[in-house]
């Protein structure tokens, strides 16, 4: 059973920043990876349309036989995630903004949330910030454009830099001190953020936590890999492969799959 691989899906290439953590954490379990590019961006669907390519996904992997699966994209998590609950059987691990730990920590009362509009518009998202987060100012930014660069290979242009410096504008001038990133693509954005914000300015991404969770609950259900044999790892994505292993710094193969 514990031989058998976690999946992790994402609408594209973003959710490898949390099979790296995940990879990290627990370097003996087998991995297949999906990525749905061919269908991103999902934070421009309805929450129906997300649902049934988030069903498709975890069909897919567990097809595959996968023990665990990590919903690797915010705004899969935060639209489908209790319906993927309720259908399979399998455990799922899911990624929503962190705005719990922005909303205890800031000392400004002021905090950033950079994310699709499909998370920030979901029941998830607004019921998490109206139980942790009523009390304080929440810049809400939807990050329109900045997947379909990811998954264009282009995370360091020209156009980036400036996308990003439009949308950190009104949380600077709202004198954030914590940045939320809400989205598994962002975490690639980081040196450029890092250059775009005022030093004191904090980024949450909880792309640890998730796999932290994951490790907790495959123990938790007996299922974590005690083999120390080399692990296997299977990137699959619909789109460009070239990219993807880019992300990878080309050490791991992606095979292109129709799905
Ligand atoms: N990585 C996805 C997320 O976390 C990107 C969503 C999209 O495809 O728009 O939200």
């Amino acid at each position: 059973m514990s031989k058998q691989p976690i999946g992790i899906f994402d609408s594209g290439v973003g959710g490898t920043s949390i099979w790296k953590e995940i990879h990290a954490l627990l370097p003996h379990e087998n991995t297949i990876y999906l990525a749905d590019s061919a269908n991103a961006p999902y934070g421009l669907k309805g929450k129906d349309k997300i649902i049934e390519l988030s069903i498709k996904n975890t069909e897919y992997l567990i097809d595959q036989d996968c023990k665990l699966i990590v919903v690797a994209c915010n705004t899969a998590t935060t639209n489908a995630i209790s319906i993927l609950r309720a259908t399979y059987h399998v455990p799922f691990i899911g990624i929503e903004p962190a705005i719990k730990p922005a909303a205890l920590q800031t000392e400004t009362n002021s905090v950033g949330i950079l994310a699709t509009k499909g998370t920030l518009s979901s029941e998830l998202f607004s019921k998490t910030s109206g139980l942790f987060a009523s009390n304080i100012k929440v810049i809400e930014q939807v990050g329109e454009g900045i997947v379909e660069l990811i998954e264009a290979g282009k995370v360091y242009s020209e156009e980036m830099r400036q996308l990003l410096t439009r949308y950190l504008k009104p949380m600077i001038e709202a004198k954030i001190d914590y940045l939320v990133l809400g989205c598994t693509h962002y975490p690639y954005l980081m040196p450029l953020l890092i250059e775009l914000l005022p030093k004191h300015v904090k980024i949450i991404d909880s792309g640890a936590a998730v796999a932290r969770q994951t490790k907790a609950i495959l123990e938790k259900h007996e299922l974590l890999n005690m083999q120390t044999d080399k692990a296997e790892n299977t990137f699959f994505t619909n789109g460009n492969p070239k990219v993807m292993a880019s992300l990878l710094d080309d050490k791991f193969e992606v095979k292109y799959l129709n799905f």
